[in-house]
């Protein structure tokens, strides 16, 4: 149990968050299947990240830490080999489907597994296009849900018209894509973060984007490269949500990843009234990255739309954190794909956000939250959910007397140090 002590004073310093983990993921896929030694900077030493790095090692690549740096041996999408055991993705619903994308197209038989909450989440998703493309994946017990044993092989690219804008399922038909024969194009009803396109470019292959649409060619060799990994948003919007609540404080977070694509959050604070400044924006690899300034004060409620998803997606457990903390009502639609996640993050947060003396109704897409300013405190519980611990620890220091976490540990799988670096900004 890990205590969050109420704040009464107003936050104050400079951070960097680890690196990004959705950008991190792909610097080591990338640099796996490409040809040559890349080297990685700020890969963050997350969980999840590191499953990633597991999962390419049971494939035969080289990979060794130099200190701060990941170097990465590629022998192209050839050097990949039979995996000798189940390959343990853990928490990691990206490892796992990304990974999908790439063992579609190689000729042997590789299991993906991972942790219970892993094993819930849906897998069907990834199965179609996948098959569509002359991969056979059998699911447990025909159910689209993991343990995944993939048959990969011959590939031949097709047009998929995705029912779900997620980038997961996105990155894995361009995975795939990238060993079929011919083109293959993929539509995604909003379009999801873009890392897979901005990296794959990077590496050297050919592929074109035009609005939700993306389309990629088989086929090319890929080419080592040295990747910087930004500091990643959706670790910083904790900070930002925690100093925009609480009146005088500023707080800079550096090196962030501002990645169009990812940072809806930034929309939504500022509708709700926060003061935050993009500050040193330059480009890093095809990555924007800045510097992020927030001003505390007062948020008031705001009605977060279907249309701010994607852009978003992982940022609603501290939200409706925001929410809960703002003046009036805000009211959160269309995001059914929150109960995918880590954990059904409506049904948890609608149900530890009660816990604090929130009334929060819970619907099938979202939920509708009435701020009170300043929460009750007491124990809570993060069903092993990262996002969901580091969003009670920022609720917890509005809530009087505190909150108790039950699985403080779960943060590592995204952001190691955490706890310490909120403690500090605390005591600043
Ligand atoms: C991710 C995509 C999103 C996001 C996840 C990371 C990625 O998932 O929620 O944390 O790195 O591609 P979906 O693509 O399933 O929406």
């Amino acid at each position: 149990m890990k205590t969050i002590g109420e704040v009464k004073l107003p936050l104050r310093g400079e951070l960097r968050v680890p690196g990004d983990k959705s950008i991190g993921h792909r610097a080591v896929i990338f640099a796996s299947v490409a040809r040559g030694r890349s080297r990685i900077f700020n890969l963050s030493t997350g969980e999840d990240n590191l499953r990633t790095v597991e999962a390419f090692k049971d494939l035969g690549v080289a990979i060794q830490r130099d200190g701060e740096v990941l170097c990465v041996d590629g022998k192209g999408w050839d050097g990949l080999c039979p995996p000798r055991r189940v390959i343990d993705c853990g928490n990691s619903g990206t490892t796992m489907r990304l990974l999908s994308g790439v063992l579609a197209g190689r000729p042997f038989v590789a299991t993906l597994d991972g942790d219970d909450s892993l094993k819930r989440r849906p897998m069907q998703r990834i199965i179609d296009p996948l098959g569509q493309m002359g991969a056979q994946i059998l699911s447990q017990n025909g159910k689209g849900l993991a343990p995944l044993e993939i048959h990969g092989g011959r590939l031949r690219g097709i047009h998929y018209v995705s029912p779900v804008a997620s980038a997961q399922v996105k990155s894995a038909v361009i995975l795939a894509g990238l060993q079929a024969e011919g083109t293959t194009v993929v539509e995604e009803p909003q379009q999801s973060r873009d890392h897979t396109e901005i990296m794959a470019r990077a590496f050297g292959a050919e592929i074109s984007v035009r609005g939700k649409s993306v389309s990629v060619t088989g086929g090319r060799v890929l080419s080592a490269r040295e990747v910087r990994v930004p500091g990643d948003f959706s670790s910083a919007a904790f900070f930002l949500v925690a100093a925009a609540v609480t009146p005088g404080s500023i707080v800079l977070v550096r090196e962030v990843g501002c990645n169009a694509t990812r940072n809806g959050v930034l929309e939504v604070l500022r509708r709700m009234g926060a003061s935050i400044e993009v500050l040193n924006l330059r480009e890093e690899g095809g990555e924007p990255v800045a510097d992020l300034r927030v001003i505390g004060g007062k948020l008031k409620g705001v009605e977060i739309g279907p249309e701010m998803v994607a852009r978003t997606i992982d940022e609603y457990p501290i939200l409706a954190v925001a929410g809960a903390l703002a003046e009036g009502v805000t009211t959160i639609a269309g995001a059914r794909e929150l109960r995918y996640k880590e954990s059904d993050r409506i049904a948890v947060m609608a149900g530890e956000l009660r816990k604090l003396g929130v009334q929060v109704e819970e619907r099938e897409d979202g939920m509708i939250i009435e701020g009170r300013g300043r929460l009750r405190g007491g124990p809570v519980k993060t069903y092993g959910d990262h996002r969901v611990a580091m969003a009670l620890a920022v609720a917890g220091l509005s809530a009087e007397g505190g909150v108790g976490i039950d699985d403080s540990a779960c943060a590592d799988i995204s952001f190691p140090g955490f706890f310490e670096l909120l403690e500090g900004l605390c005591r600043s």
